[in-house]
């Protein structure tokens, strides 16, 4: 049985918590792959709202197993805050969370560096969440890092104590950022204990013999592909690989395992953090939309910027992930508007391009706009194609044609059931 995918298209926040929620009674497994604390998922249901950041998406589905993969990065206190809120609902996870051994740890040190990085950045800040992400990744790819596995033996302390000699000594090399380190430390400390309670799995075993065993998998992506390490609008990126390809590395399955790939796009376009962003609108348009849509971190509360549907990206990121399938959410966001614009090539110093530049943040560029009829009505909650306005129809067609992909859903509110499956 393959494994399939579901990942976000743009900058992040597509509504890849909801649809996880969604699918997953169809799965028997739900797998993180990538990415950490720094990501927020909404899943709203029964009245409830749930915004979970390091479990994966199908655990409030009973009897739904849920994987926590070696390419996630662990912070024990988010872990265990987010493990307060399934206890306090009621929900039921540990016959049903594992979490990989090979997944790297965050310290409390790699927060604070994250912040005195930041900090020493001015005006080039990346707007990171300033969970510990980067400074997480660069110790594992420089092979420093600590893992989940690491913390029964017994040099843990040791090690612990060597790595953040490490970080304390780059935190020399920035400005002073306020933060208390001895208290960060004292409460990782109680986490890690409880983190040792959870089912730790060699997770490329367990998935694999899960495959042989005919399991049907989702693996939940973070981020989106516009953040990706590689392939994204680089500094201004995360440090993983969001993309399809971070399946692979991030829960030790090989590329043929590799199923259905439903990529999230929202009907508009959001991003938060620094960073190009060339459909974004800067005026009342922009307002309106972050009004409409809640448009404000799940993770940090922040604004996020917001802007137009942009083709030339969907484009790019429909050819790194080999999206099978879409899902348009948040259409009824755009409920009130007469016209609605497209972003379907770029003007690059006079060229028509309908592929991104290499460099969204210094090449001289301008977006060349598609207008599409709004259909101006209110479509909240509509869960038929049939009661979807024509001009709603139209725009999802207008997608499907300029993207050269099928929609399989469309998402009309954050409710688990505002949802047209098509
Ligand atoms: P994720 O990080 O991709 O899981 O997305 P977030 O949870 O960060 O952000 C998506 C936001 O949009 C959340 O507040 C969701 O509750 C909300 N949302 C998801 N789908 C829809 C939709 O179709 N319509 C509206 N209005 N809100 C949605
Ligand atoms: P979900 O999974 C939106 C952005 C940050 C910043 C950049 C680097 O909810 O879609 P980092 O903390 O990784 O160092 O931040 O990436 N970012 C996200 N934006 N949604 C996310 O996750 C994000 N995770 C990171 O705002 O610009
Ligand atoms: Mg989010």
């Amino acid at each position: 049985m393959a494994v399939d995918v579901l990942l976000g298209l743009q900058w992040g926040d597509e509504g890849k918590g909801k649809i996880v929620d969604v699918l997953a009674p169809q799965y028997d497994i739900i797998a993180r792959f990538q990415g950490g604390p720094n990501a927020g998922h909404t899943l709203i249901f029964d009245g409830q709202k749930f915004v979970l950041h390091t479990i994966p998406s199908g655990i409030f589905r009973p009897g739904l197993q849920n994987l926590i993969g070696n390419g996630v990065v662990i912070d024990p206190i988010t872990l265990g805050k987010e493990l307060d809120k399934l206890e306090a609902a009621g929900v039921e996870y540990k016959d049903r969370l594992f979490v990989s051994r090979k997944a790297h740890l965050i310290l409390p040190s790699h927060r604070l560096l994250d912040a005195a990085r930041e900090n020493a950045k001015g005006d080039r800040k990346i707007g990171s969440t300033l969970k510990g992400i980067g400074p997480t990744y660069m110790d594992k790819t420089g092979r420093n890092g600590l893992r989940v596995g690491n913390v029964e033996a017994p040099d843990f302390r040791e090690r612990y104590e060597e790595l953040k000699e490490k970080h304390k000594q780059l935190v020399g090399l920035y400005p002073f950022v306020e933060f208390e380190l001895a208290k960060e430390e004292e409460a990782w400390f109680k986490a890690v204990e409880r983190l040792k309670g959870l089912q730790f799995v060699d997770g490329e075993f367990w998935i694999n013999d899960a495959i042989k065993a005919g399991k049907k998998i989702l693996a939940e992506g973070a981020q989106g592909s516009m953040l990706d390490i590689d392939f994204g609008t680089y500094p201004f990126v995360t440090s993983s690989n969001t993309i399809t390809a971070g399946v692979c590395t991030g829960l030790g399955i090989a590329p043929q395992q590799i199923g259905e790939v439903i990529g999230i796009t929202k009907a508009y376009c959001t991003r938060v953090g620094g960073g190009p962003f060339p459909t974004e609108l800067h005026g009342e348009t922009g307002e309106f939309l972050r009004k409409e849509g809640g448009e404000f971190g799940a993770t940090t509360g922040r604004p996020r910027r917001c802007g137009w549907i942009d083709l030339v990206q969907l484009r790019y990121t429909i050819m790194l992930n080999g999206v099978t399938q879409l899902v348009v959410t948040k259409v009824d966001v755009l409920n009130n508007f007469e016209t609605l614009k497209a972003a379907d090539a770029y003007n690059v110093e006079g060229k028509i391009s309908r592929t991104l530049p290499f460099d969204l943040v210094h090449e001289n560029y301008e977006v060349v706009y598609t207008d599409v009829p709004g259909w101006n009505s209110n479509l909240t909650s509509v869960k038929e194609e049939a009661n979807l306005p024509q001009a709603c129809m139209d725009y999802v067609r207008f997608l499907e044609e300029k993207l050269e992909t099928r929609v399989s859903m469309v998402s009309t509110g954050p409710d688990r059931e505002e949802l047209v499956t098509r």
